[in-house]
């Protein structure tokens, strides 16, 4: 599946670009949701996420790089966020955390950055529906992809396996034309893009060329 990252769209013509988006090949609208602590950047909250999810067409899946993110999980619900990932880093109660995301209905997914070992994860597995590796550190699109993620999602994915679950592996960060292929081929399900999806000539033939 390709996730586009509505972070390098252009916010002066928003339903444009998701008009795009809606009658193209991509699955996911992948939100990012930055609170200025947990990354080094401020995004947008919920007065922008309630204007896409008007427009949006497709399931929205929200990364949120926030601390305490247990707050907001209603919020997120209610304006109608499908699938909702937090980071391993900011979640004290990760348990508890992913338990609330699933019991509102929500498809509850853990990410974590570039430096945090997916080992760490043995414990966590049965009680998520997707692990978001982040293949750039947080913070900015258009940043340049980090290759030890494919020795992650090889490993991740053994460990799922040999687990018999039916967890999934989302990658994000730095993803383009040029690694697609073999991210897929590592064990990646859902790929999330923005710079190589929006910063193009042409955002339908950007998405075809990801396909
Ligand atoms: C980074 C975000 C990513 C990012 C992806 O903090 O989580 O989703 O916007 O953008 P590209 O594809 O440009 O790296
Ligand atoms: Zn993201």
């Amino acid at each position: 599946m390709l996730s586009a990252s509505l972070l390098s769209a252009n916010f002066a013509h928003l339903e444009h670009d998701i008009s795009i988006l809606n009658r193209s090949a991509i699955d996911w609208f992948h939100l990012d949701i930055m609170d200025g602590v947990f990354v080094p950047n401020l995004s947008y909250g919920f007065p922008v996420l309630n204007a896409i999810a008007q427009h949006a067409q497709k399931p929205l899946d929200a990364h949120l790089m926030i601390v305490d993110p247990d707050r907001y999980v209603e919020r997120f619900h209610a304006a109608g966020v499908q699938t909702l990932s937090v980071h391993y880093e900011a979640c004290p109660h990760l348990h508890r955390t992913l338990n609330h995301i699933r019991k509102l209905g929500m498809k509850a997914g853990v990410a974590i950055n570039p430096h945090t070992p997916v080992e760490l994860l043995s414990d966590i597995l049965e009680d998520t529906d997707f692990i978001l590796i982040m293949s750039v550190n947080p913070g900015f699109s258009a940043q340049t992809f980090i290759p030890q993620t494919y020795g992650k999602i090889t490993r991740l994915k053994e460990m799922i396996l040999h687990r018999g679950l039916s967890c999934l592996i989302e990658v994000d960060g730095g993803v383009n034309q040029e690694n697609a292929k073999a991210l897929y081929n590592a064990g990646a399900n859902i790929l999330v893009a923005g710079n190589a999806i929006f910063n193009t000539p042409n955002i339908t033939e950007a998405i075809e060329a990801l396909r």
